[in-house]
């Protein structure tokens, strides 16, 4: 990523990265098959698992995850930290029986939250688009 487009992901992020919750909530609500993945979750009515600690520690995880790529990214000297850390997540995925297809959903329901919850527009949009294809590009190779 460039700088300017690190620095474009980054300011955005800030602006969502602590509605854990909501975000993994949003992504259940959207794809019902990735919820149904969570041993935890699966099968059960969104609205009953939402309010949880269960559910707050799974969002926390997942979006931490980002928000730690995302502090990593715009700089060469972390690229090698930045390709292991999502190397591993799609190992760890493919062990779940994870699908490329729903990495994918997980893209879509991810990018819809961001464009309705931060100051969104071409730039911000072509910004995201670039990292998280850089990312799917590492992350889909174990899947
Ligand atoms: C666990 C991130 C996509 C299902 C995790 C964890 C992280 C994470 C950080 C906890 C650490 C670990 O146990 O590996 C992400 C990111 C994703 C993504 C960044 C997309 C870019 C998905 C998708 C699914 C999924 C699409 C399902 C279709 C799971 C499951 C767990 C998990 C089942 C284990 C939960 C448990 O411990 O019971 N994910 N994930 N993830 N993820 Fe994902």
């Amino acid at each position: 990523l460039s700088a300017d487009e690190a620095n474009l992901v980054k300011s955005s992020w800030d602006q969502v990265k602590h509605n854990e919750v909501d975000i993994l909530a949003a992504v259940f609500a959207a794809y019902p098959d990735i919820q149904a993945k969570f041993p935890q979750f699966a099968g059960k009515d969104l609205a009953s698992i939402k309010d949880t600690a269960a559910f707050a520690t799974h969002a926390t995880r997942i979006v931490s995850f980002f928000t730690e790529v995302i502090s990593l990214s715009g700089n060469q000297a972390n690229l090698s930290a930045v390709y292991a850390l999502v190397s591993k997540l799609g190992v760890d995925h493919k062990a779940r029986g994870i699908s490329a297809a729903q990495f994918g959903e997980f893209r879509t329901a991810l990018v819809s939250y961001l464009q309705a919850h931060v100051s969104w527009g071409d730039n911000v949009a072509a910004a995201w688009n670039h990292a998280l294809d850089n990312t799917y590009a590492v992350a889909l190779k174990s899947l």
